[in-house]
């Protein structure tokens, strides 16, 4: 009697056992791509190549010559697990001179790091904070500021001007990247 009952148990026992094995393998494999996905970015590191590239500001007709014309740094910004579009990450002052050359600085104040103003009256750059000045080449004219403007590397790639963003430590006399 009893091995008459046994086959259905043993029966039930194993299609059990095989239900829930296939249950574990499908959840394995559908699992694959999502952990891939999810450790990807850690495999690949922060995404640095868009912090390095030069950043388009304009068109070299849209900066009139002699007078610094102040731009919005504007690029994608990839972290681990996500890229947002169009993030304003700095400023800068772009003048195109006389001779077709470009000169950028950073709108960083380098004393505390507040945003550099033209002041057109007196011909020169002006921080509201605490009155540094700077000419408008970029170098010290007076105020706490412990150096002049940081400079950042301007490109013309046919009509379009790029600058190169950097940002540095504030409060040193020398200048040293962040
Ligand atoms: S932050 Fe510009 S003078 Fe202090």
């Amino acid at each position: 009697m009893s091995e008459l009952s046994a086959p259905p148990t043993t029966r039930r026992g194993f299609l059990g056992a095989l239900t829930v094995l296939l249950g574990g393998v499908i959840t394995a494999l559908a699992a694959v791509p999502v952990l891939g996905s999810l450790f990807s970015p850690l495999r690949s590191g922060p995404s640095t190549s868009a912090t390095d590239a030069p950043i388009p500001v304009g068109n070299v007709s849209e900066f009139p010559v002699g007078t610094p014309r102040r731009v919005e740094l504007i690029r994608s910004v990839t972290d681990a697990w996500s890229r947002s579009e169009a993030t304003t990450i700095g400023a800068a002052w772009v003048t195109r001179n006389a001779d077709g050359t470009f000169t950028a600085f950073s709108t960083v104040c380098p004393h505390l790091g507040c945003g550099v103003n033209l002041d057109k009256q007196r011909n020169l750059f002006a921080c509201p904070c605490h009155t540094s000045a700077f000419t408008l080449d970029g170098k010290y004219k007076a105020g706490p500021a412990p150096r002049g403007m940081d400079p950042l590397e301007v490109e013309v790639r046919g009509k379009q001007v790029l600058v190169h963003y950097k940002r540095y430590k504030q409060g040193l006399p020398d200048r040293e990247a962040v």
